[in-house]
């Protein structure tokens, strides 16, 4: 039986990197706490506290007792947090990722320019909070198309736009050419990371070679969710599992191909056990 597995499943560039660094510090030095969990995933997380990583509240109180190592998780954080944690006396290593630092210095420098930040995206995502936070200015969140056709500020002032890393792309240009209608300056920046998407297109075009497609997910995992039902329509011998444990191909006469892909927060030992089950 050939095995597929994707390239894209599990973990993003960004979430590794965050974990990597938490593993790492925690060698030279436990306790080590994260700003929020690292990821919504229990092995994961059971896994690290082994290892002398905890997840502490997000919140400013979590640190004012100072002389603590802290991981800022990959979302990113204020400027505020970011400054008030390290004044506390705390040792923090920064896991933002490379692409979410990239959107706080666009903010950061547009606003100080005199331009009016404009963030696409949900305005509760710890992101978002993180990204509004580098802004000098308060910043304007627009979630979607409804509210974009509803956008009003000073048009005075160019907009700068930016976009939470997962905002679909399609929403993106749609909701730009709604607010540029209006007649508002814009500076537009595509701020969104394709990670999502690639793992997407990547578990259809394997969905489509295959006899069977497994789908390694959390249980309340929404990315997991999408995969699945992406892969089901493809390929409709389409089976979601959340460890090697719950694989069950006894229902197949015959399989010659099988693919694999898993959503964002799985780590990669599932995939590597799942693989070598189906190897097996
Ligand atoms: Fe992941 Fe960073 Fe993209 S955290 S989803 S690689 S923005």
């Amino acid at each position: 039986m050939e095995v597929i597995t994707a390239k894209s499943a599990g973990f993003c560039f960004g979430v590794r990197r965050a974990v990597d660094m938490a593993r790492q510090k925690a060698k030279e030095h436990t306790p080590v706490y994260t700003y929020g969990p690292i990821i919504h995933n229990e092995n994961v997380v059971a896994d690290l506290e082994e290892q002398g990583v905890f997840s502490m509240e997000a919140e400013p109180s979590s640190f004012a007792s100072g002389d603590k190592d802290i991981i800022i998780r990959s979302h990113g954080v204020t400027k505020e947090v970011a400054e008030k944690m390290a004044s506390f006396g705390n040792r923090v290593t920064d896991a933002t990722c490379p692409f979410v630092k990239k959107i706080h210095r666009i903010v950061a420098e547009h606003s100080a320019e005199g331009e009016q930040i404009v963030i696409f995206g949900t305005a509760s995502h710890p992101e978002v909070v993180g990204i509004k936070g580098w802004s000098s200015t308060p910043c304007i969140v627009v979630a979607d198309e409804k509210e974009a056709e509803m956008f009003v500020a000073d048009t005075q002032k160019t907009l700068c736009i930016v976009a939470q890393t997962t905002f679909p792309y399609k929403k993106f240009q749609d909701m730009v050419e709604i607010i540029k209608e209006k007649g508002y300056n814009i500076s537009a920046f595509n701020t969104i990371c394709n990670a999502t998407e690639e793992r997407q297109r990547e578990a259809a075009e394997i969905a489509s070679k295959v006899d069977v497609m497994l789908v390694i997910g959390g249980r309340n995992s929404s990315n997991s969710a999408k995969l699945f039902q992406i892969c089901k329509e493809i390929c409709p011998n389409t089976i979601f599992l959340q460890t090697a444990q719950d694989m069950d191909l006894s229902g197949f006469l015959s399989i010659d191909r099988i693919g694999i892909t898993a959503g964002a927060s799985t780590p990669n030992y599932i995939i590597k056990e799942v693989q070598t089950k189906c190897q097996k």
